[in-house]
């Protein structure tokens, strides 16, 4: 195999997907003369010039790969600690959200894609810094932004707050209601009329550094009893990184501002739909087991089972945000198995010690343990 292949592969841009990061795999992605070479294709009407502040974590490479095959300009803005060898051919500005951003000063884009905000100070300082530099101001939110799971959200439900607006440290109980400040922040500064907040439920897909999809069908691959939670029909929501990145650029070159959640279409996926995608795409010889969601509670292992959520209680919802706005502007959501295919093809070309550490899930005698627990219980 020639190296171009090679580093395609290691970078994921084969097979139909564009992996992130060397970080992840420990090895250097393809430089963008490579990426250049793979993605040329459909040229945008006008080409724009894009400010990206990240670009080169997880979900920000899939957005540069698309501007650049769509045609546009990119810059990154980042601190040089990430993935810096990603895109060498492009403009790199390097700088620190928190108090360092004056190499942006006296620059202009058409659009700035604010992929790296969780400090509601730093998308304050970077919108009021852009806002005269930049016609669109596109920031990535999240659905932990809302109140409550107890009830079923759209844009316009109410969001979470947070007693003390100085905070800056992000937890699991401060990251929704801080992305909810960030957003109030950016909208302060550049006004409704410039600015688009997409709120994404979970992103899967290639590259992803959570593993909180990739557990499953990665699991599944080892055979033998397997638990899964509560039961085949538990609705759970996700959104493929690339649809996000399609959706992104669509907003940049049709100037579509709005407040929209990105998730796939409310009840069409399922928890038993991912283990159906999870044999089907591996070939795994696994023998499903569902526990309750009361075992779960009981056991407290809650934390240990990720994407799904319990249909009870103060979880109910949390898979039934409504995506209707998004797909009325544009959303494109691919077929599940789709991302559970390239999620598996990414993850075989992963060296073998990232592979033996998975970062979310039930490690293998914690599973053991509860599905011996499991059975007992039902004797
Ligand atoms: N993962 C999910 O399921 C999920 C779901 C909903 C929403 N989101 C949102 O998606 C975004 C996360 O994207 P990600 O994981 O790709 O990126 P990330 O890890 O949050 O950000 C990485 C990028 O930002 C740069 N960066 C980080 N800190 C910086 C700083 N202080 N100054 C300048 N640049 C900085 C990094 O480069 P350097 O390190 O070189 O600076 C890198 O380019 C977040 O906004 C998150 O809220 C994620």
């Amino acid at each position: 195999m020639n190296k171009t292949r090679r580093q395609l592969i290691r970078a994921g841009l084969v097979g139909g997907t564009i992996a992130a990061s060397g970080v992840l795999t420990g090895i250097a992605p393809a430089g963008s003369a490579v990426a250049a070479e793979a993605l040329a294709q459909p040229k945008a009407k006008k080409s724009l010039r894009i400010l990206m502040l990240g670009g080169t974590g997880y979900i920000g490479p899939h957005m540069v790969s698309e501007f650049l095959r769509r045609g546009h300009e990119v810059s990154l803005f980042n601190r040089g600690r990430t993935n810096d060898d990603l895109f060498p051919d492009l403009e790199t500005l390097l700088g620190d959200r928190d108090g360092g951003l004056d190499v942006l000063k006296g620059k202009q884009w058409d659009a700035v894609v604010d992929n790296s905000g969780y400090v509601p100070r730093h998308v304050a300082d970077s919108a009021r810094l852009l806002a005269s530099a930049v016609s669109h101001y596109l920031y990535i939110s999240t659905i932990s932004v809302y109140a409550s799971f107890a009830v079923a959200n759209d844009e316009d439900s109410p969001l979470g707050t947070i007693a003390d607006e100085t905070v800056e440290e992000v937890t699991n109980g401060t990251y929704g209601p801080l992305k909810a400040l960030c957003e109030k922040r950016a909208r302060e500064e550049i006004g409704d009329d410039r600015l688009t907040i997409l709120r994404p439920t979970y992103i899967c897909g290639p590259g992803d550094r959570t593993d909180r999809y990739t557990y499953w069908p990665v699991r599944s691959m080892r055979g033998g009893e397997m638990l899964w939670p509560g039961t085949p029909e538990d609705p759970i929501q996700i959104i493929d990184v690339r649809d996000l990145a399609n959706f992104v650029v669509d907003c940049v070159e049709e100037k579509i501002t709005g407040v929209y959640n990105t998730v796939t279409p409310t009840g069409s996926y399922t928890i038993g739909d991912l283990m159906h995608d999870s044999i089907a795409v591996t070939g795994a010889d696994m023998t499903p087991l569902w526990v309750s969601s009361d075992f779960i509670a009981g056991q407290e292992f809650e934390d240990a089972i990720p994407i799904w959520s319990s249909p009870e209680g103060e979880t109910r919802n949390v898979a039934s945000v409504s995506g209707d706005r998004a797909f009325a502007r544009g959303l494109v959501t691919r077929p599940p198995r789709e991302t559970c295919r390239d999620v598996v093809s990414w993850w075989r070309t992963l060296p073998a010690e990232r592979q033996q550490s998975m970062r979310a899930g039930l490690a293998a005698d914690r599973e053991a343990q509860l599905i011996a627990t499991w059975h007992q219980r039902k004797i």
